[in-house]
C-alpha cells in the first residue's frame, strides 16, 4: 500500500468527460428510499435526507431509483417523474442535495418484470418470460413489449432526464443493473426477442445505447450522464462479464461520463454481497477483478460499488486498481458523515454488519436487510440518527405495522 493517506487520495477532484468536476471520490450509490408520496412525488423526508448526505461531504449522491413511468413501479413509495407535475418538489430536492457543491444525479429506472404482483397486473419485459425461481409467486408473468412501446420508453427516459436537468439535478444515471428493464434487455435469458432488440449482443444492447443517445440529445454535451451496469448477472447463460465489458466499451465510445459497476439481480443478489461473497471469500470490495478487466479497455471514469468498509480499501482501489470513485450505499446510510470523517484523516471502519434472520430464503434474497435499511433511511429523513443496533425482528414488525403485508413482497435494488 502506498504511503499516501486515504484522505489525500479520496479528497482529489475528478473531472468527467463532459467537463463537470466532482469535488472528491465518494459516491453515495443509489438507495431506493421509498419516500415518495401516493402521487409518486418526493416528500419532505426525502429532501431532508439528501441535505443530510450533502452535509456529510460526499462528492456525488445518486438518488434511489426514480421511475420513468408512474404506471410501472418497482416498490410502493417510489418517486416517478414523467412530466412537470412534481417540479416544485424536485427543485427543492435538487437544492438540498446540491449544497456544498455536491453533485446530485437522478437514477432513472423502469422495473420491467421486477414489479411485484400488487403493483403490476401485467408487467412488461423484453420477452414474455416469467421468473422461474422462488421469485415466481411474487411477480405476475410479463408480456413482451411492442416496438412502438420500446420507442416510447426510450423517449420517457430522455424526458425524465430533461426534467431532472431543468429542476437542478446535476446529472443522471441510467439504471442498467440488478435485473430491471435495461438489464433484462441485456440478458440472453430474459431477452429472447427475434427482432432488432434481441438475439445478438449488438441487438440486446440497442435499448440501452438508444436510451443513452436520446438522453444525450435532450440534456446536451455538458451534462453528466452515467450508467450503473452489472459486471454479470451471476446466472448460468445470463449476461456475462465478457458481454458487460463490451457494453461498457460501446457506451464509453459514445461518450458516457461515468460507469458504476455492480452485479446481480433479484434472483442472485450479488450487489448485496450474497453471490460474490461466496465466490470471493468475503473480500472487500466485491467487483474488483471485473473492474480491472474493464479498466484495461476504457478510459471513462469508473466507480465500483459493493463491500467497501474501510478507508484503506477505498484508497487502495483508487490507487492500485485505477478506479476513479468508490460507491457506497449501506455505509452511507449508517453514517452520512463518512466522507467528512475520512477526509479529516480518521482511520475509518464502517459499522455495517450482516443483517441476518437465520431463515435461508429471506437471507438469500436480502429481504429483511432491505427493510431494515429502509427504516434507517426513514430515520435520517426525519432528522434522527441511524440506529445500527436496531433488531431485525423489531424492524420487520415496525414495517409491517406501517405498510401491512406488502413488505413480504418488496425486493430491491
Ligand atoms: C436500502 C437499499 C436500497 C437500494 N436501492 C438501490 C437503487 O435504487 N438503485 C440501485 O442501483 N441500487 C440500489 N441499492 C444497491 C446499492 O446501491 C449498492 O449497489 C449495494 O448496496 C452494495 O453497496 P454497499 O455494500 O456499499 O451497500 C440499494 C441498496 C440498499 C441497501
Amino acid at each position: 500500500m502506498n504511503s499516501k493517506r486515504p484522505a489525500d487520495i479520496l479528497g482529489k477532484t475528478l473531472k468527467l468527460p463532459c467537463g463537470a468536476v466532482i469535488k472528491n471520490r465518494f459516491c453515495k450509490s443509489a438507495t431506493s428510499e421509498t419516500l415518495g408520496d401516493r402521487q409518486t412525488a418526493p416528500t419532505r423526508e426525502l429532501i431532508r435526507l439528501y441535505g443530510r448526505w450533502a452535509q456529510g461531504g460526499a462528492g456525488l449522491c445518486v438518488t434511489g431509483n426514480v421511475m420513468i413511468d408512474a404506471g410501472a413501479l418497482g416498490e410502493p413509495g417510489n418517486v416517478a417523474v414523467e412530466d412537470e407535475r412534481h417540479s416544485e418538489m424536485l427543485k427543492s430536492w435538487a437544492r438540498y442535495g446540491t449544497r456544498d457543491e455536491t453533485h446530485l444525479w437522478m437514477q432513472l429506472n423502469h422495473p420491467g418484470k421486477q414489479s411485484p404482483k400488487f403493483l403490476s397486473a401485467e408487467p412488461v419485459a423484453p420477452s414474455a418470460i416469467g421468473f422461474r425461481s422462488e421469485l415466481k409467486p411474487f411477480f405476475n408473468p410479463p408480456r413482451g413489449l411492442t416496438e412502438t412501446e420500446i420507442h416510447n420508453l426510450i423517449e420517457r427516459f430522455a424526458r425524465t432526464a430533461g426534467i431532472a436537468r431543468s429542476c437542478g439535478f446535476t446529472g443522471v444515471q441510467i439504471h442498467g443493473a440488478h435485473g430491471y428493464l435495461v438489464s433484462q434487455f441485456l440478458s440472453p435469458l430474459h431477452n429472447q426477442r427475434e427482432d432488432q432488440w434481441g438475439g445478438s449482443l449488438e441487438n440486446r444492447m440497442r435499448f440501452v445505447t438508444e436510451i443513452y443517445r436520446a438522453i444525450r440529445q435532450t440534456v446536451g454535451h455538458d451534462f453528466p450522464v452515467g450508467i450503473k451496469l452489472n459486471s454479470s448477472d451471476f446466472m448460468k447463460g445470463g449476461f456475462s462479464e465478457e458481454e458487460s465489458v463490451r457494453v461498457a466499451t460501446v457506451l464509453a465510445d459514445l461518450g458516457i461520463d461515468l460507469v458504476e459497476i455492480s452485479g446481480g439481480t433479484y434472483e442472485r443478489p450479488a450487489m448485496a454481497g450474497i453471490a460474490e461473497m461466496q465466490a470471493q471469500n468475503n473480500s472487500e470490495p466485491y467487483f474488483l477483478s471485473y473492474a480491472n478487466r474493464i479498466r484495461a479497455r476504457i478510459d471513462t471514469p469508473i466507480v465500483i460499488t459493493g463491500g467497501f468498509r474501510t478507508a484503506g480499501a477505498m484508497a487502495e482501489a483508487l490507487l492500485e486498481n485505477n478506479i476513479q470513485m468508490v460507491g457506497l450505499a449501506r455505509p452511507m446510510i449508517l453514517d452520512p458523515d463518512l466522507p467528512e470523517k475520512i477526509l479529516s484523516g480518521q482511520e475509518y471502519i464502517s459499522p455495517v454488519h450482516p443483517i441476518k434472520s437465520g431463515i435461508g430464503f429471506l437471507d438469500r434474497a436480502a429481504l429483511l436487510e432491505v427493510t431494515w435499511y429502509e427504516q434507517q433511511l426513514r430515520y435520517l429523513g426525519q432528522g434522527k440518527s441511524p440506529r445500527p443496533n436496531q433488531g431485525i425482528w423489531y424492524s420487520l414488525a415496525k414495517t409491517l405495522v406501517e405498510n401491512g403485508r406488502q413488505v413480504f413482497q418488496k425486493r430491491r435494488a
